[in-house]
């Protein structure tokens, strides 16, 4: 069957064999996972593949790090080039507009607008916001809604957007970005009887005839990879 939508690669080894292909283009997916699952590592990937082809990235982060940071968390993996940093790759932190004593409905107002400056200064294909549920309490009541507006609006973009969130025990996904998104990828970190192993799975993916269930995961110096048909 043919395939009508422009795809791009996620840069992950495994992945795009489950996704005929790619990413559809454009659209917004949720990447979701608990605590050290491997969702930073799985961005940074996302956004160094499309530098490696000349195309542009936006990381956008609420943790208040120093610019370098991304360097100092990424510069053990081969996947990293320096030279993609701050040229192809950006960098945005929302921490500063965050933390402000203004009351939260003022903040949704100046965290939309500092995110559409900032994608029309770099136009970029792909975008990253990790984690958007750190929003969540900050935001509080308002966080519904800036979620909302904000994958739509990201859906206007030239781009593909992935979105992260934190699972919880009983929630294996946040569920006010997974009301908009295209596509949801969950990524685990399972106890068996011998250790922990570490899995993907991609729940769903508009327009794709996707693989299902869950498929073993592996992070080394490559970054992820996906042995598909493994359990
Ligand atoms: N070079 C490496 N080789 C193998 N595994 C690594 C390497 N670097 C990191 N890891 C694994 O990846 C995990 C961290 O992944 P990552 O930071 O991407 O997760 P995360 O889901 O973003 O975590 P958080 O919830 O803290 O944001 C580490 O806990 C470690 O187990
Ligand atoms: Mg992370």
């Amino acid at each position: 069957m043919s395939d009508d939508f422009l795809r791009i690669t996620s840069g992950i080894r495994g992945l795009d064999d489950m996704i005929e292909g790619g990413y559809p283009f454009p659209s917004t997916l949720l990447l979701a996972g608990s605590t050290g699952c491997g969702k930073t590592t799985f961005c940074m990937q996302f956004l160094f593949a499309g530098a490696r082809k000349g195309e542009k990235g936006l990381y956008i982060t609420t943790l208040s790090e120093p610019t370098n940071w991304m360097l100092r968390f990424t510069s053990r993996f081969s996947f990293v080039k320096r030279e993609h940093i701050g040229t192809n790759i950006s960098y945005l932190d929302l921490g500063p507009y965050i933390k402000t004593k203004f009351p939260p409905e003022d903040r949704v107002e100046a965290l939309k607008k500092v995110i559409d400056e900032k994608i029309i200064e770099c136009m970029p294909q792909r975008i990253v916001i990790d984690p958007v549920t750190s929003f969540g309490g900050l935001l509080k009541d308002c966080y519904r809604e800036f979620v909302f507006d904000l994958s739509q609006s990201l859906k206007s973009w030239q781009a593909v957007s992935i979105l992260t969130g934190e699972s919880t025990w009983d929630q294996p996904y946040p569920l006010e970005p997974a009301y908009t998104s295209d596509g949801i990828i969950l990524l685990y970190n399972l106890e068996h009887q011998d250790g922990r192993r570490r899995y993907l799975e991609v729940l769903k993916m508009r327009g794709t005839d996707h693989v299902t269930g869950k498929h073993a995961m592996d992070i080394s110096q490559k970054g992820i990879s996906v042995q598909v048909g493994f359990k």
